[in-house]
């Protein structure tokens, strides 16, 4: 599609996903995962300790603004301020897919935001499909142009098909993916987009080398209702409506995530986060960081980057609040807590034979 094109594309993202038509009408399941109460903690709340890290730098809370956007002006304005917000907050930040800086180099201003977020972690971002159409070496110098840390990889074929300019060609994609991740000496980070990560999909990525994934699961923004909306034409429009809740739900998609590729990769869990409960849920089903778009977007749209940094903040003492009503010390020991998995979390777990993941 034409560079026009995709700017335009993106505009019509960034009205879009301010209604909640976009939403997923089926849950995360994360309320699936039931934290137990402990009424003799023994801790204060100033021993709690929600430090993370990512690619080797620390975090101060366990949070990370996913890939969202760049291109336009005002998805520019978005980025610096978003850029400006994770290094106040001390939590990671990606900018949006990058493809479009390969014709209007003028418009890297909008995604290169090193100078705003300093020491703190910035990713870049690309969609797989680029993979099979441009040079490797034109996607790894993404990561250098703009001064990041590493690069997320989307994978979005949900999207894709509902889209009407979208691709339709997906094959020779985990090649690809073992290549790029050598070249980029592990800063990958391979993210779905809304519709999840199966346990399937995750045993193709282990096999690729990618120990750094973002589940991006369902429960939240719908990238195929997104496109559905967009759609002029009949066949977009149908297939939206009948593919608007496809995925796999975030809680089952991050348990998955942790199961798959072992204790030493790093896992975050995306798709439809909320508050600080959802943060905590994250962390205890295995996920490093939590991460969240559409929800940090609508803050900062409708509050301005105070409301957004309120936002932030609240989620931060709702997790300090949560931890110690589990006795977690630090993320680390939060992983481990008692929990009871229930409802729906407890099908899909079943059917993977995955009773021994927590107390079911
Ligand atoms: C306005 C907007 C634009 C997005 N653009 C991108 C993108 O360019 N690349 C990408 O990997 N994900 C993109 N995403 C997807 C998000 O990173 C995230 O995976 C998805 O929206 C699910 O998270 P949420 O439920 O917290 O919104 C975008 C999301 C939003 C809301």
């Amino acid at each position: 599609m034409s560079d026009t094109g995709i700017e335009k594309r993106k505009a019509e993202h960034l009205r879009l996903v301010r209604e909640d038509s976009v939403l997923h009408s089926k849950p995360t399941l994360l309320s699936d995962i039931r934290l137990v109460h402990q009424a003799l903690p023994e801790l204060n709340l100033s021993d709690i300790d929600t430090t993370a890290s990512l690619f080797g730098k620390p975090l101060k809370l366990p949070l990370m603004i996913t890939g969202m956007t760049g291109g336009t002006e005002y998805a520019g304005e978005l980025n610096r301020g978003l850029a400006a917000l994770a290094a106040d907050q001390g939590i990671a930040f990606a900018v949006g897919s990058q493809r479009v800086l390969w014709r209007h180099e003028h418009l890297l201003a909008d995604f290169a935001v090193r100078d705003i977020i300093g020491e703190g972690v910035l990713l870049g971002n690309i969609g797989a499909a680029q993979l099979l159409h441009e040079p490797m070496d034109r996607i790894v110098a993404l990561v250098s142009m703009i001064e990041a840390d590493g690069l997320c990889l989307h994978l979005n074929p949900a999207q894709e098909l509902v889209q009407e300019e979208g691709d339709r060609e997906f094959r020779g994609v985990c090649e690809k993916i073992t290549e790029l991740n050598e070249r980029l000496d592990g800063r990958l980070l391979v993210k779905e987009t809304g519709a999840g990560l199966s346990p399937e999909t995750l045993i193709k990525l282990r096999s690729s080398g990618v120990d750094c994934v973002d589940v991006s699961g369902s429960g939240g923004t719908s990238w195929t209702r997104v496109e559905q909306q967009r759609a002029v034409s009949e066949r977009s429009q149908r297939l939206g409506r009948s593919i608007g809740d496809w995925g796999v739900p975030t809680a089952f998609s991050i348990i998955a995530a942790r199961s798959v590729l072992g204790e030493q990769a790093t896992v975050i869990g995306s798709g439809g986060i909320r508050d600080g409960l959802d943060v905590a849920r994250v962390l205890a089903a295995g996920g490093n960081i939590a991460g969240f778009a559409r929800s940090v977007l609508l803050q900062f749209m409708d509050h301005g980057a105070e409301g957004a940094a309120q936002w932030v903040e609240q989620l931060g003492e709702e997790l300090r609040s949560v931890m110690l009503l589990c006795g977690a010390r630090n993320c680390n020991e939060l992983m481990h807590v008692p929990r009871v998995y229930t409802g729906e979390l407890k099908d899909w777990l079943a059917a993977y034979g995955w009773p021994g993941q927590g107390r079911t």
